[in-house]
Parts: C-alpha cells; structure tokens; sequence
C-alpha cells in the first residue's frame, strides 16, 4: 500500500470508527457488534503501526477509555441537596447544642446521630417502586448531572430494594468514595499506562464517576455510604437511626451504628447524648482516621429525631440541625535534600525527592514522588527548597507547595535527565505521554524491578524472594531472568551474608512452592505492559494453558471481552519476541505447572451453551446489557419467541412474548433467576 493510499484509509477508518463511537456511547443505539468495532480498530491500529508518521493527535487510537463526551444529562433534585455548616474545633460543638436548645426552649441534652464526614463525592439515587432509575450529583444543590450508567457499576448499591413493599419513591443520599487500596491500585495502573496520577481518592472518584465510558467505573471498586434522605412517598421514619437501619434492610449501604459507648472501625456512626459526648466521639474518630480503609474529613453531627429536625428548619442552604466539625487537615514542613531519579518496570523515570524525616499524622516521611517532569514543572519543586507535604489518600507522601521564600538562592530548576540512571542509554517520551522511559529490555534497573513484580504477592507470590535478596542474586548474576529463581541451588543461597541454613531451606521451600500457581498469575507476573491482574484473568480464562497463549493471534485476543487495540498490540508484541518466548517455555521447562482458573471462555461449553433467550419487559438495567450478561455467560440471544427459545427472561410489563412462551411451554425466568442463574456457573 502507498503512503497516499494508507493516508486515505487511515481517514476512512478513524472518520467510521468515531460514527460508531458516537452511536454506542451517546446515543446508546450500536449499529455493528464489538467484534465488528475492534475489527476496525485493529486495522487502523495496523496501518498506524506500518505508517506512524501518519497518526494524528486526534487519531482514535490516541484516545483509549472512550472518547470524552461533552455533558451528562442534567437532573433536578426533588429536594434541594443541602451544604453544612463547619467547624473546626470542639467549642462550637458545644454552642451548636446549646443553640438547637434556645431555639427549642429545653435546656436537656440533645440526642444526636453521629458519622465520619465521608471525603468522597455527594450523590442521589433515585428509587422509584423499588427500582433504582437515576443517580444524581450534588451539582449545585438543586441541578445535579445524571451519572446512573457509572453508580450502577457499584456493586453495594441495589438495583432493585429488597423487601416486599418497597416505598413508591425514594431519594437516598449518600458518598461515593474510592477506598485508598483501590486509589492505590488505579494510580499504578495510570503510571504503568503513562497517566498522570491522581491526587487523593476522592479526585480519583470524581474522575472515575464523570467517566462517559461506564466500563471505567466498572473496573474501578467504588463505594458507597448512604446518609441522608430526600424526596420520599411512602417512607416515614422517626429519626436518623431509623431511617438508616431501613436503609440497611432495603439493602442500602450505611455504615453499621455502633451499640456500645466506643466506635470501632467497623461501626463508625454513634447515637451521642449532649455535646460532651459528642466531642469525645470526634475525638475517638480522629484517633482511628489513619487506620480506616477510607478518607474521612471530620464528623457530621445530626439531631437525631426527625420531628426535631422538621422543627428546627433551615438557613439559606444548611439545615439548622446538623453540621459538620472537621479535621485540621494532616500536613507538614520539611526540606527537600535531594531530588533522585529511579528507574521502574516499564522503564519510566520517575523523580523522587528525599526529604529530612517529618511526622505526618503519626507517620514518619523521608520520600515523595514527584511523577514526572510536567509535575515538577507545574509545582517548581527544588533540591534545597522547604515545602509543605501531607499524605494523599492518608497513604502516600505528597508535596502540596514550596515556600518560595524560604528557596536558597543559588537554587537551580530540577531537570530529568537525557540518560537513562541505571544504564546511561537515552531515555525516550512519547509525545502523548507525560513520562520518560528507558527503552533498553536490558537495562539491570527495568529487569530487578521485573523480578520483583514476578515474584510480588499477586504474580508468583514468592514472598521469601523479597525485593532486597533480588537486588543481592541480580549483583551476583545469579539471577538475571525469571527462570534463573528456580535454578537456585542451596549452595547459591547459604553462601550469601546473613543467611542461615533455616532461612535458606525456607526460601527454596518457597520458590519451590510457587511452581504450582495459577496461569493467571504466570501471565501477570510476566509485566507484559497494560496486562494487569484483571487482564491476566481474561487472557487465562480463555487461553487455559500456557502453549495456547503463547500462540494467541491478534484477531483472538481482539475477539475476547475487556481487550481492546492496546492491549492486544502490546501482547502480540511480547509473544513475536523470541526471547520471551524461549523464556516463558523455560518456566514450563523448570517445573512452573500454572492451572486455568475456572471461568467462562468463548470456546468451551458452559452452563448456557446452546441455550438461546429472549429479553422482555422492564428490567432494573438496560435491555443490552442483560443480553450481554447472557453472552458472556456462553448463551445465545434472539429476539422473537419460538420452540427454539430455551428461556425468556421476562420483567414487568412483559406483553405478548411472555403470552407467548407461555402458550409454547418455554421456561420463563425472571431477573432474580437469571442472576441465580449466571451466579452459579
Ligand atoms: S449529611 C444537609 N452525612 O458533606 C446535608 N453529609 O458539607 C446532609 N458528607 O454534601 C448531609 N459525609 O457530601 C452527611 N455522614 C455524612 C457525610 C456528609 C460527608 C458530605 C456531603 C455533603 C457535605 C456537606
């Protein structure tokens, strides 16, 4: 093909494939079959590959996650969502009682509903007999945006609410929060994917909730605490603990109200009588805030009866009997001594400031990365200078500003280096990606960091191998490649400092155990880039064994759900590598006996192999999304009943289908036992 040729094809195919991306994620009405859509991303993707210079910055390839669409629907809340009024400090808990006990006119202690003040992000879900059909921002109090296709991703919040009766309407409030593991968890994936990070949890969890592609939110583990009440019919609770104990049988997410005089961290809301108890309550929250799963900001502080409330009103836009009294937020001053570079995995350069030692809410800090060059740019972060840090998401060490005041004046700006640290070759950017890599598969940086992630806890999980002995076998080249682990010989080990002859049979002990793993892990552990765990599990559950990946061809791997154009070339890139391949069989070759994971793959029978259905009626999600439910589980999908339908699943204000079926004897399933169903398999 002539460049000309490939330039015009090129514009064909990103003109039809953003059609189709309109179709499918702004208007909801896909005219061709994912298959068909990677089918066409694959080829731009390939003309791409043969043509870079012809890739363009608004290439769709260049826009993985989904094009970013402009708005969501905008919603008015029923109710208006209410802002607090803060404190920060003690003293005004104290006045707040006393103010509530004026305006009542009985000066006997107030019973208030205590709860951490979530830091995540306000939302409204909107049940309407039982079903969940809307979930709101904050917005500004009275318009928020529709963001129902993302909330539905958490799996905490029902789809439906259990109980016979359900009220005809209900809108709970409550937070979204990304707990710090999973922030964690979504930051090194950004970095491995050249993303920049983001700050704390709760911007991850805006981030993740504004995502117009609801497979994002899906792959992140958001959750939820309800909290409050809106608009309701129906549903008349007597006071806070009430309401969220129906809550709780509804099958609503509230945080469990502790029943003794102390919270635990498993039930963090507390009934507390008169504002001395409540202050203790703040005090005994702050102590246990580092230690909880999420971020908490301070308390909130309700009037326990409802009666009271409605009694107490409102000014402007806070209620009169609730308020929040926050913390003062975890920060501290240091100096940064140094500013180094370290090399990872993937061989990005990341830029590390070493800081003298400070106490950040109990925790001594000495380092901080600083991501990368834009970042360092964007804070003017030095060697020499003082700066303020705190620790986002309560875990990791941040430096929030530089006291430019305080900056020495022969003060240089920080830049990365043209080499790579470790192995002097020039370091590379794509010019779409914020991070410089070293491109060297050799480099002795990138290849200890792949040990380490290969023998990490949820890769081979050899958790004698730790990061240090690493370092110690690659110096001795005694390890230089993942086979190399399973060669060592107990001569290798004893000889080295500090090991003893138990810590030694224990490590082989562990390295030997680690060969009975699963092909999950294997494929994981083998740091193949953008192959995460969840992507590792997909590529095992279809593949089985390690000789069918190996041989995985592009328009498989395009074919299986979750994969798309990047992490298809980069596996098919790994896999044309004769040297990783001769390496993956020597694994096999030393005794590594990875098993498939049970699971559902598009070429073996499962439970609904040659069963085909129908989707009718009213459903508490989206008609295709059930039907994809229904392939992913193995089963078929048509759309008129007949004596070849083997089920219908049906909802309400099922009509003439379910007429239908019944006439012909076809099985009729409702949601719940479709769910079962799927469950089971
Ligand atoms: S109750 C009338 N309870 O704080 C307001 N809010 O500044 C009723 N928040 O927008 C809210 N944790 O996003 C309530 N346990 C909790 C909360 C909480 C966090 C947030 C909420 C609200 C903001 C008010």
């Amino acid at each position: 093909m002539t460049k000309n040729d490939a330039k015009a094809e090129i514009k064909r195919l990103s003109q039809e494939i953003r059609k189709h991306d309109k179709l499918y994620h702004t208007l909801d009405q896909p005219e061709i079959s994912d298959y068909e859509y990677d089918q066409l991303f694959g080829r731009l993707v390939a003309l791409e590959n043969e043509f870079p210079e012809l890739t363009t910055q608004d290439s769709p390839t260049q826009n993985v996650g989904g094009p970013i669409l402009d708005q969501f629907k905008k919603v008015q809340h029923k109710e208006p969502m209410l802002s607090l009024q803060n404190t920060y400090s003690a003293d005004e808990i104290v006045e707040f009682e006393e103010k509530i006990q004026r305006q009542i006119n009985d000066d006997s202690p107030v019973q208030f509903f205590c709860s951490p003040k979530y830091d995540g992000v306000a939302m409204e879900l909107v049940y309407v007999d039982g079903i969940l059909e809307r979930a709101i921002t904050r917005g500004d109090g009275s318009l928020g945006e529709d963001v129902f296709n993302n909330i539905k991703t958490i799996a905490s919040v029902p789809k439906k609410l259990t109980g016979s009766k359900p009220p005809p309407r209900l809108d709970v409030r409550g937070e979204v929060l990304l707990f710090k593991q999973e922030f964690l968890r979504i930051n090194d994936a950004n970095d491995e994917n050249g993303l920049p990070p983001f700050a704390n949890p709760r911007n991850a969890a805006a981030g993740t909730i504004r995502q117009l592609d609801s497979r994002v939110a899906k792959s992140r583990n958001l959750q939820m605490f309800c909290y409050s009440l809106g608009f309701s019919e129906g549903f008349d609770p007597e006071s806070q603990f009430e309401f969220e104990e129906h809550l709780s049988k509804m099958g609503l997410p509230v945080m469990p109200c502790s029943s003794g005089s102390e919270v635990s961290q498993k039930a963090l809301s507390q009934i507390c009588t008169g504002s001395q108890q409540v202050i203790e309550y703040y005090k005994n929250i702050e102590k246990i805030r580092s230690r909880l799963d999420f971020e908490i900001d301070g308390i909130v502080v309700k009037v326990n009866s409802f009666r009271l409330q409605k009694s107490l009103g409102k000014i402007a836009r806070s209620p009169r009997w609730a308020f929040a009294a926050k913390f003062t937020p975890e920060q501290a001053q240091t100096i940064i001594e140094d500013i180094v570079v370290q090399v990872g995995r993937t061989g990005a350069l990341t830029p590390v400031a070493i800081m003298a030692p400070v106490s950040v809410g109990g925790v001594t800090i000495t380092h901080a990365t600083l991501h990368n060059q834009d970042e360092i740019d964007r804070k003017d972060v030095r060697k020499g200078d003082t700066v303020i840090v705190h620790r986002a998401g309560d875990v990791i060490p941040e430096v929030l500003s530089v006291l430019k005041e305080k900056r020495p004046k022969s003060s240089k700006a920080f830049s990365l280096p043209a080499q790579c640290p470790a192995c002097g070759e020039p370091a590379h950017q794509e010019p779409d990606e914020a991070v410089k890599r070293c491109q060297n598969s050799l480099c002795p940086a990138v290849m200890v960091e792949s040990l380490k992630h290969f023998v990490s806890r949820n890769a081979l999980n050899i958790d004698k191998l730790g990061a240090r002995l690493i370092e110690v076998f690659f110096d001795k080249k005694l390890i230089q490649k993942f086979s190399d682990i399973y060669k060592l010989k107990y001569e290798d080990v004893i000889s080295l400092e500090r090991q003893g002859e138990k810590s030694t049979t224990n490590l082989l002990e562990s390295i030997a155990a680690s060969k009975e793993t699963e092909l999950h892990r294997l494929i994981y552990g083998l740091g193949i880039r953008f192959v995460g765990e969840q992507t590792a599990r997909t590529l095992a559950q279809y593949f089985k064994t390690v000789d069918a990946f190996l041989k995985a061809s592009e328009e498989e791997l395009l074919a299986l759900p979750d994969i798309g154009p990047r992490v298809t070339k980069s596996v098919t890139t790994a896999l044309a590598q004769p040297r990783f391949q001769s390496e993956v069989r020597e694994l096999i070759k030393v005794g590594l006996r990875p098993k498939a994971i049970k699971g559902v793959s598009a070429s073996q029978s499962s439970k609904f192999a040659n069963m085909s259905f129908v989707v009718t009626g009213t459903l508490p999600i989206p008609r295709n999304e059930v039907q994809d439910m229904i392939r992913q589980a193995g089963g078929q999908v048509g759309s008129s009943v007949s004596k070849k339908t083997s089920v219908l699943v049906a909802g309400d204000k099922a009509g003439s289908k379910l007429e239908k079926a019944e006439k012909l004897g076809v099985s009729v399933w409702s949601w719940d036992e479709l769910q079962k169903q799927i469950n089971d398999i």
